[in-house]
């Protein structure tokens, strides 16, 4: 009965500190530096915590931000450095708000943890940024319908984690990178990836033949 009782109060106060996490910090305050760039974000936003008061669109492990998920909010705005400092941050998805434009920032590296990067059908243009190689847990790259332009970068050969790549529909141009030696890499070493998109966009130049090796799960290019 007494040990019973002990395991309920512990399941109740473990319960009580996971649902009550207080937002970090430098994550609550980033937040509200983003919350302030754009337009038409969630009524809840700016009221109480983020966390704890579970604004629309945001996750929490703990008092960490870890996920942004805020898919055809008619949001307005662009990535503004703040969003780069939620450094626990492991999936962005904003896919479908038109309004959101300007570059996708080379500061995105910062965003270690980032597992899912997902901006399909968003207004963001000029070239992904060289930096975009250095998420080393990056599973989910979908830039997909936007106005992307200039060469896809050869970096994005070194996210050795990736499953998915869709860069389809964008202004690209110029060859698919494929690797050079053991030092520059190309796409040829995503062997894990398991979809390729790039289909409407300005690419020039055969499909190289060495994108393709035995060791590739690739289901779809
Ligand atoms: C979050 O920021 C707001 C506005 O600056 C502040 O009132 C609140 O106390 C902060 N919360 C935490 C947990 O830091
Ligand atoms: C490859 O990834 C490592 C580890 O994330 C990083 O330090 C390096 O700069 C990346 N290289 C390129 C070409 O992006």
């Amino acid at each position: 009965m007494g040990s019973a009782v002990w395991l309920f109060l512990l399941v109740v106060s473990i319960h009580i500190y996971i649902v009550a996490a207080e937002t970090d910090p430098d994550d609550n305050s980033s937040l509200r530096a983003v919350m302030s760039e754009w337009k038409n974000v969630p009524s809840n936003w700016g009221r109480g915590d983020p966390c704890d008061d579970k604004w629309v669109g945001i996750g929490c492990t703990g008092s960490r931000v870890t996920s942004i998920n805020l898919p055809n909010m008619k949001l307005e705005g662009g990535l503004v450095g703040d969003i780069f400092f939620l450094s626990e941050l492991k999936e962005l998805d904003l896919s479908y708000n038109k309004g959101l434009r300007g570059i996708l920032p080379p500061a995105i590296r910062n965003l270690k943890k980032l597992e899912n990067l997902i901006l399909v059908g968003c207004g963001f243009s000029g070239q992904i940024p060289d930096t975009i190689g250095s998420l080393p847990q990056l599973r989910i790259l979908s830039l997909n319908s936007n106005a992307f332009s200039g060469n896809i970068p050869a970096s994005i050969g070194n996210l050795s984690t990736l499953n998915w790549l869709d860069m389809a529909d964008n202004q690209l141009e110029g060859e698919i990178p494929v690797s050079s030696g053991s030092t520059t890499p190309g796409l040829d070493w995503l062997i894990h990836t398991k979809h390729f998109h790039f289909g409407l966009n300005k690419l020039s130049g055969p499909i190289p033949p060495k994108l393709f090796s035995p060791d590739m799960t690739l289901i779809h290019v």
